[in-house]
């Protein structure tokens, strides 16, 4: 199978109460824990690529890697898909590029400019067979080298959303309500809960419409843990409840983002590695483990977070 966009991928979703799950990928390492272990589920895939990934890792470098997986993988979906697209210019260089799907990020400008960007990203993408994700509200936390501070972020208006879809021509939305990016989600002591409510009005607004879920890592504390047991310093760090990402991708939620908690499970599995063997230096030794972990908790998500196992 070739690369896909996500069309189907989310009409299938959709309909059957789950979401594909979307991992942020930056080496070979990480795509292939993560295509190794939806291949093994039989899970549809996205890959997504930021930025920051483009600018560490070069363009050409990660198609390449991703069409890679698509070759030993033959049997499942996948959709490579740029992050947080910040311009026309990023999302056309990506869509001319060869990626299925782009998501232009202007929720932090006016809802009007957003509009206006949106729209000719769409029909830029639409002209030649490409998806367009946009965003509506402002998520917290730190995504490439915007970071929105607490105060600054707001959930999603549902008041908003069907003018937007309509004057954009968008094919998904990414919505505010309440996950946040990085591994500082909520404060210590407080109890996480996404807001449900605006949820489900979103999507009484737009029937059958694939919603997006931003910074949904849930920052599993074994990893954090382990992180902190072999050097590093990550007190107080808190993730979202995997029951209410469950919940979420059996209702509108199609797509959920997950890039924090692959990068703990890498670095604490790493971390660890060094403590346990301080005379090896050999990249291919630390980097096995931490593939691997990573390819685990990719699966565990698969198959108890997004419910999209056996879904391919
Ligand atoms: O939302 C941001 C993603 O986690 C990607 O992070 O911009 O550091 O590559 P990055
Ligand atoms: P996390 O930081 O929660 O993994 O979110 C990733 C994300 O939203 C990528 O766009
Ligand atoms: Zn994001």
């Amino acid at each position: 199978m070739a690369l896909v966009t996500t069309t189907e991928m989310f009409k299938k979703a959709y309909n059957g109460g789950y979401a594909v799950g979307a991992f942020n990928v930056n080496n070979m390492e990480i795509v292939q824990a993560i295509t190794e272990a939806c291949r093994e589920e039989k899970a549809p895939v996205i890959l997504q690529v930021s930025k920051g990934a483009r600018a560490y890792a070069n363009h050409t470098y990660l198609v390449k890697l991703v069409e890679a997986a698509v070759i030993e993988c033959p049997e499942i979906p996948i959709a490579l898909h740029l992050d947080h697209g910040d311009s026309f210019e990023t999302c056309k260089s990506c869509i001319d590029g060869g990626f299925t799907s782009v998501m232009i990020d202007a929720s932090s400008k006016p809802f009007a400019e957003n509009i206006e960007i949106t729209r000719k990203v769409v029909e830029y993408a639409h002209d030649h067979g490409v998806v367009v994700e946009a965003e509506l509200g402002a998520l917290a936390g730190v995504e490439d080298e915007v970071d929105v501070a607490a105060d600054k972020a707001h959930y999603t208006r549902p008041e908003e959303v069907e003018e937007f879809v309509s004057k954009t021509g968008c094919d998904s939305l990414a919505i505010a309500i309440g996950t946040s990016h990085g591994a500082y989600k909520f404060k210590p002591g407080t109890k996480p809960q996404l807001r449900f409510d605006i949820l489900e009005e979103v999507s009484k607004r737009l029937p059958q419409f694939p919603i997006v879920l931003h910074g949904s890592s849930s920052v599993p504390q074994e990893y954090v843990k382990m992180v902190n047991t072999y050097g590093g310093a990550m007190p107080g760090a808190i993730g979202v409840p995997e029951e209410q990402l469950r919940h979420a991708a059996q209702l509108a939620v199609c797509k959920i983002n997950i890039d924090s908690d692959l990068r703990l499970a890498m670095t604490g599995t790493i971390r660890k590695f060094f403590a346990e063997h301080p005379d090896k230096f050999d990249p291919r030794e630390y980097l096995k483990p931490a593939r691997a972990n990573i390819k685990e908790l990719v699966r565990h998500k698969l198959v108890d977070v997004l419910g999209c196992s056996g879904k391919a």
